[in-house]
């Protein structure tokens, strides 16, 4: 089998990426270790910046997002039993859209087999060799075959547990990393959300996030620790701790609760990897970079990275030109590194730390009491956050 793009893994970035390279005419093929079925129900991110939301929509995948999508113009913050909305669009004019990672996932899985593209699922034991060379390969195992795929070129989009990143020679990549020492317990609960906005809250127990992917639908995650056990949070400790800590001073105003459909246990980490290619393999999406996401970037930062992408492998096969593969990495980690900051801010202002005292506590309630209470600093958040 011969291709010119090998692209391993079909999340958004390895998706968006073959169909971008299909609409210049480049041929590619993605090899998936999971089932379609699988990555079609993964719940993950929710929050699109206007620039992922104009790409899509600009290559043609904007029919649902534009139906179910829920444009929103700014978030709120709570503290202290008190909530502050930031508006985002007034200080900006760009807003935010939520709509759901695997519907995403859905309408591109459809579109690429409706167009004659070639998505490998389920395939194990995947290799990707000779990146150095002018013909790197990808093999794996598919329906009881060893396959091998011929490319010209090798994207790996595997997310950050995936093996394109080891597949560069020994020491060509440097990793940057910082772990967070707590968790993330996120819920998908069949109930009306309660507001219109998404909710950042500090609580002195911890984090929580509400937020939602249809007027039936919410999503609500909470602050846990890192080796918490999902068995210890059934539904009702979930309902009153999310109320617990959402809880509106002199209201008995709460989320509303429903059945939870869907549950898990989400670490928080980052980490870079520099320089994002190593000879004929390119690296983009969580492959080759993460972030918390109190600052519900990851998704966006992969549409990017592909969007860049797409663009050099265009420039290469239409002119011969490789300028743009060449500075790949240098036009990818501008964002990059931009978004790590922004992850980073957000998620030591409103986290809970272990061995955090009253202090740090007031600390992080100063600092948020000036984001909602300056101008520009509450333009600065909402700059990075609708992206
Ligand atoms: P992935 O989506 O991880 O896709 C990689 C694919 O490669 C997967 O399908 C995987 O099965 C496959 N794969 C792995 N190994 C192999 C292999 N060896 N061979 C073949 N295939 C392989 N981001 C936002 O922008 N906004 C948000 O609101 C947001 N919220 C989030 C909330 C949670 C709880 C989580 C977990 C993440 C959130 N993110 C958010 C991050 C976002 O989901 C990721 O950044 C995004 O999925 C990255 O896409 P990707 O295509 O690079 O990687
Ligand atoms: C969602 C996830 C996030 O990480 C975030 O910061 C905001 C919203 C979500 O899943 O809706």
């Amino acid at each position: 089998m011969r291709t010119q793009v090998g692209i391993v893994g079909a999340g958004p970035a390895g998706l968006l990426l073959s169909h971008l390279l299909h609409l210049h005419g480049i041929a590619s093929v993605v090899i998936e270790a999971r089932s379609r079925d699988y990555i079609e129900h993964r719940v993950r991110a929710g929050v699109l910046e206007q620039g992922t939301v104009d790409t899509l929509r600009e290559a043609g995948l904007g029919t649902r997002l534009d139906a179910q999508g829920l444009r929103h113009e700014g978030i709120e913050l709570r503290f202290d039993g008190e909530g502050h909305r930031v508006p985002m669009t007034e200080l900006t004019g760009r807003a935010i859209t939520v709509y759901g990672q695997q519907e995403i996932i859905k309408d591109l899985v459809a579109r690429r087999l409706d167009e004659g593209g070639d998505i490998r699922f389920e395939v194990s034991d995947v290799r990707v060799d000779g990146v150095s060379g002018a013909a790197p390969t990808i093999t794996f195992g598919h329906d009881g075959r060893r396959e091998t795929l011929e490319c010209d070129f090798v994207a790996g989009c595997d997310g950050s547990h995936g093996i394109s990143r080891d597949s560069a020679p020994a020491g060509a990549l440097e990793v940057f990393e910082r772990e967070y020492p707590f968790a993330w317990l996120g819920i998908l609960a069949e109930a009306a959300p309660a507001v219109d906005e998404l909710i950042y809250c500090l609580h002195a127990s911890g984090f929580a996030l509400y937020s939602m992917r249809s007027p039936t639908i919410s999503r609500l995650y909470l602050q846990v620790s890192l080796d918490e056990d999902i068995e210890k949070w059934p539904d009702e400790r979930i309902w009153d701790e999310l109320a617990m800590r959402f809880a509106l001073a002199g209201s008995d105003w709460s989320p509303t609760s429903g059945p939870i459909i869907d549950k898990g246990v989400t670490p928080m980490r980052s980490f870079v990897t520099e320089p994002m290619q190593a000879g004929r393999l390119f690296l983009a999406g969580d492959a080759a970079h993460i972030v918390p996401p109190t600052g519900a970037k990851g998704l966006n930062l992969a549409v990017n990275d592909v969007r860049l992408l797409a663009r050099a492998f265009d420039a290469w096969y239409a002119r011969g030109d490789d300028a743009l593969l060449a500075s790949y990495t240098h036009d990818a980690l501008r964002r990059v590194w931009r978004v790590q900051h922004f992850s980073w801010w957000m998620t030591q202002m409103l986290h809970r730390f272990p061995g955090d005292d009253e202090y740090g506590h007031r600390v992080q309630v100063a600092q948020l009491r000036n984001v909602v209470e300056s101008p520009s600093y509450a333009t600065a958040l909402s700059e990075n956050y609708v992206g």
